[in-house]
């Protein structure tokens, strides 16, 4: 066990919906990993719940199954695998009809463990599930509750899911997980930023011309079912996005306490811009991929991946938008944001695009000052790169070159970075919402995309087509070129 490797108390961790695509490729592996480094052992407990009829001997092997296809072969240990497939068990439950309700056995009073309930389950579930809780009698105060988007697909929608659930949890109990805060180089953003004296003084419209934040995926959405209800500007910009855009633009909180960075967010998404009817047009494109080709590989068009009865859909695959914050710190600096399926690559990005010398001293000819930028680099190949004009080495004069101060998380560190579930899981445990959405949060989010989506539904137009394999519309470049920018392209 690693000596930075505090464990954590024994907790019940019920897991709803146990058998579903989240926990078998995400919630399982990580808790495996946690497991694995000593963060917690066979005094705690994890428990399945869902609507299949198994026994615990048939979800332990389906668990082992999981960590066999989800879990990188060099971490799998199969004693260890063993072990805590041990601390697994399982029970049936249909939450809709009382007849069918099981029982969670074995649940333990002793205030010292830990009780939690993940609803990785369908929203419309989440209010009988905190029901059943409740009316069982597995309701504690002290006890936690973890939901996951979709949290609504408008603010009506997201205020009656929050209500369901605080008719029995207090928001000090419930844990909003947006996936990305869990994320290394997105905590890191915080550390890059309140942990060097650097970066602060002129993190300000004073010195930083824009920002730009890219989200790129190479895969495909038509055949996720759920994909075509919510588009983009839903499934990725409203909660990820916009959480990141939080993170770069916030004042410093005075501390890590769960409220200190959680007011600091939310007046960051109360001083956004709303973008309104007037604007859409002027200020967002969407998108919708077509056949062409990723990775060397033909792919078909969007949709050409839905069933028969969606063909036609407008639902957006890419957005591209610009927002501005309304504040001290941020007035005149717009922030590029892009997002989108079947682009060129996986490649997620913060750039910050510093504002140029006031007045340059060098003969032009030899290579004019490039303004400097940062560029955080949230995945793949994490890390924080920094360019910098240098002087190009050799004689004859003054040739200026933009550099790279290149720091890559994988040449730094030896360790293994963790995905995002392993911390988020253990934050629940642990008792810490700093990482987690509060519901002022999440509801002033959706006032912000509302008004967008509004606009786009009554919109004639349908979405610019983009062919797979590239960075998404022509309209994404003319957003960003028609103010003199240009998106950020590595050519370092
Ligand atoms: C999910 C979205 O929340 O995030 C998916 O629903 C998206 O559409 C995924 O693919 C991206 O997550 P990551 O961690 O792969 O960047």
């Amino acid at each position: 066990m690693s000596s930075r490797i505090i464990p954590v108390q024994p907790f019940d961790y019920v897991v709803f919906g146990a058998t579903d695509d989240l926990t078998k490729r995400k919630l399982l592996p990580a808790l495996y990993h946690r497991f694995k480094d000593g963060q917690f052992d066979e005094q705690s407990r994890i428990i399945g719940v869902s609507r299949s009829t198994l026994t615990d001997v048939e979800f332990r092997k389906a668990a082992r199954d999981s960590i066999t296809q989800f879990v990188e072969k060099e971490y799998q240990d199969e004693k260890v695998i063993d072990r805590f497939i041990s601390t697994l068990s399982y029970v049936s439950n249909d939450v809709n009809d009382e007849k069918k309700w099981g029982d969670i056995k074995g649940l333990r009073d002793d205030p010292k463990v830990v009780r939690a309930f993940y609803l990785a389950i369908a929203p419309d579930l989440f209010g009988p599930t905190c029901e059943y809780i409740k009316k069982k009698g597995y309701y504690r105060r002290d006890a936690r509750v973890v939901i996951e988007k979709p949290l609504g697909h408008d603010l009506a929608s997201s205020e009656q899911i929050n209500d369901e659930v605080s008719k029995i949890f207090k928001e000090d109990q419930v844990y909003r997980i947006d996936h990305y805060l869990g994320k290394e180089t997105v905590q890191n953003l915080l550390a890059l930023r309140f942990a060097n004296i650097l970066f602060e003084p002129i993190w300000n419209s004073a010195h930083i011309d824009h920002v730009q934040i890219t989200v790129a995926e190479s895969v495909g959405a038509g055949t996720r079912g759920y994909y075509d209800e919510s588009g983009a500007l839903r499934d990725m910009i409203q909660n990820h996005i916009i959480q990141l855009l939080c993170l770069v633009a916030l004042e410093p909180p005075a501390s890590d306490a769960a409220n200190a960075l959680r007011d600091e967010k939310l007046k960051v998404l109360r001083s956004l811009k709303p973008i309104t009817n007037a604007d859409v047009a002027k200020c967002t494109v969407r998108g919708q991929y077509r056949a062409g080709s990723v990775d060397g590989a033909a792919v078909v068009g969007y949709q050409d991946e839905l069933p028969e009865d969606k063909k036609g859909s407008r639902t957006e695959t890419f957005v591209a938008l610009k927002a501005e914050i309304e504040n001290w710190r941020w007035a005149g600096v717009p922030f590029y944001i892009r997002t989108g399926k079947r682009l060129v690559s996986r490649a997620s990005e913060i750039v910050i695009q510093f504002r140029a010398i006031p007045h340059s001293m060098f003969d032009h000819a030899e290579g004019a000052p490039r303004p400097n930028r940062l560029v955080i680099r949230i995945q793949p190949d994490e890390g924080v790169k920094l360019l910098m004009m240098i002087k190009d080495p050799g004689p004859g004069g003054m040739r200026l070159r933009e550099v790279p101060l290149n720091l890559s998380f994988a040449q730094t560190f030896t360790e293994r970075t963790p995905e995002a579930y392993e911390r988020l899981l253990l934050d629940v445990i642990r008792g810490s919402q700093t990482l987690f959405m509060r519901r002022d949060e999440l509801e002033a989010a959706w006032m912000w995309v509302d008004p967008i989506r509004e606009a786009w539904d009554a919109a004639t137009d349908a979405p610019q087509p983009y062919t797979a394999g590239t960075w998404g519309p022509t309209g994404a470049i003319a957003l960003i070129e028609r103010d003199g920018r240009t998106w950020h392209e590595d050519g370092h």
